[in-house]
């Protein structure tokens, strides 16, 4: 087994990142949708997206929200973060830096505290999640709210075994993260949300094999072409349709506004 580095697989994805999901033009805004609704965002929110990637979800976090100040787009890849714009919007700052920088106090951020961050498909990167999360809740000012989106344990994709066998190997449990976030301090609740996928299948298998997950990643060039031999038997539709479910972890810091 091919294991890349997550960096390294980061810098090879970005530039075509954004093009596996603007096919569905519901569902970018449909997310961000849902991200400000658990968040509870308003115009005076100083707010980070950590792991934000391309800022896919920032941007349309920043077009329904209209926060006063940038939405910081925290990530260590430079290469994702570039997918911003040269030069970035100017409502979103790109920071490059960790989670666990950020954590750690090594990353200087523009803001003294945050009102709102969320951390959207990247908190399985972390190494050490507790200890990063309780240092992201650090960052966060009274009445601070913080939003962890994952997928579940398990996922109903029409991926071939091995990869859904793996990724319930490397997956973190959603009630831990919970459970991560009350020792942290926070008030902490667990709920759902699920968007229904059509992709067709010729793009879907296009995906897999530029390995749009990085758990992708972890299958050899040979693994990953009998992979999909093994999906264009078991889906001879056109148009693959099945449930994209994601966990919505969101914790509350106590104080004013709380
Ligand atoms: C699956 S992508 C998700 C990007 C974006 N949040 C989205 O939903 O489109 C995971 C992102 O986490 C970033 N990442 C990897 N390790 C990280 C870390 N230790 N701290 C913060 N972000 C990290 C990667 O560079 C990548 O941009």
């Amino acid at each position: 087994m091919e294991r890349r580095d997550v960096r390294g697989h980061y810098e090879e994805l970005a530039a075509e990142y954004d093009e596996h999901w603007v096919y569905d033009p519901n569902y970018v805004p449909w997310m961000a949708d849902r991200i400000a609704e658990a968040l509870r965002l308003g115009p005076t929110d100083r707010i980070a997206d950590i792991g934000s990637g391309t800022g896919l979800f920032a941007r349309e976090v920043v077009r329904q929200v209209k926060p006063r100040r940038p939405v910081l787009c925290v990530d260590p890849s430079e290469a994702m973060l570039r997918q911003l714009g040269i030069p970035p919007p100017p409502d979103l700052t790109p920071v490059v830096a960790s989670a666990e920088d950020l954590a750690e106090g090594r990353a200087s951020l523009p803001y003294k505290e945050l009102d709102a961050m969320w951390l959207k498909e990247s908190v399985h990167h972390l190494a050490d999640p507790a200890h990063t999360l309780r240092g992201l809740v650090g960052r966060l000012a009274p009445g601070g709210r913080m939003l962890v989106v994952m997928l579940p344990a398990t996922i109903r994709y029409p991926l071939f075994e091995a990869a859904l066998a793996r990724f319930e190997e490397l997956q973190p449990d959603p009630a831990d993260i919970v459970g991560r976030l009350r020792a942290a301090g926070l008030e902490a609740s667990l709920t759902h949300v699920e968007h229904e996928l059509r992709i067709d299948r010729d793009k879907y298998f296009g995906m897999v094999r530029a390995r749009y997950m990085s758990l992708l990643s972890t299958f050899t060039d040979s693994e990953i072409e009998k992979g999909i031999e093994e999906m264009r038997a078991a889906h001879p539709e056109p148009v693959l349709v099945f449930p994209d479910r994601f966990a919505f972890i969101l914790g509350k810091r106590g104080g004013e506004g709380a």
